[in-house]
């Protein structure tokens, strides 16, 4: 996916960068306590992966003209900020690594390679009559599997199922906004809808207030 830099709005921005390409940049914008994360990495694809999500969080801040106030991870792998402003979402798969920022609402971002194997793992995450609208595609697949990632990310919380408790609306491949619910949870009825852009074999999803 093609490397960006793009202003949501005033108040949020999102970022994709290659991985290789920003591996040599420097971290010294990183807070102690995320110098400290990153030196416990061992392996090196996991650095290169966390470091990448970290740059591209600071290119979408600088973007919007905020400072980088470091993030930690709370009890569900979410990650906060660390002056208690705003909210953050990050994604890494091979070779590229995404964030978005907002000061005021959650968010969330995936961002996934399509693969065939997808359709037939369908049924764990799908819910009957999302497999109905998705047919056999994979790419509507991956699209519909990135889609409930961001949303999960977006909540953030641990124990939300992909299958039981999240919805997606019948969408088709050229919708650029899919909407969805979360339902049957602590946070019953709460709807959601989702950005989706695909180049090549990847697709890239996050959530739209
Ligand atoms: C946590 C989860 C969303 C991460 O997604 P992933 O595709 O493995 O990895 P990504 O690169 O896209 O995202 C990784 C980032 O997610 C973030 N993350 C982790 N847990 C999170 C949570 N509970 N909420 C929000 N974001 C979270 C982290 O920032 C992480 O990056 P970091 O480790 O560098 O800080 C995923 O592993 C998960 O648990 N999904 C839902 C659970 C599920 O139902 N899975 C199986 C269904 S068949």
């Amino acid at each position: 996916m093609q490397a960006k830099i793009e202003k949501i709005g005033p108040l949020s921005a999102l970022a994709i960068n290659n991985i290789q390409e920003v591996a040599g940049n420097g971290t010294e914008f990183l807070s102690f306590r995320e110098k400290l994360s990153l030196a416990n990495i061992s392996h090196p694809e996991k650095i290169v992966e966390w470091k990448g999500a970290r740059i591209a969080i600071k290119a979408a801040l600088d973007c919007i003209s905020l400072p980088y106030p470091g993030f930690f991870k709370d009890e569900h792998g979410k990650s906060q900020p660390m002056d208690g402003f705003g909210h953050v979402s990050l994604t890494h798969t091979r070779g590229v690594a995404a964030a978005i920022f907002h000061k005021d609402m959650p968010v969330g971002i995936d961002m996934d390679f399509v693969r065939e194997k997808i359709v037939r793992l369908g049924p764990k995450f799908l819910d009957d009559s999302e497999i109905e609208f998705l047919g056999t595609d994979p790419l509507l697949h991956t699209i519909a599997w990135s889609a409930k990632e961001s949303i999960y990310k977006c909540q953030g919380k641990k124990g939300i199922s992909l299958k039981e408790n999240i919805l997606l609306f019948p969408f088709k491949l050229e919708d650029k906004i899919i909407k969805a619910k979360v339902y049957q949870s602590d946070f019953s009825d709460h709807f959601y809808q989702v950005k989706v852009e695909h180049e090549k074999d990847m697709v890239l999803t996050y959530t739209i207030w």
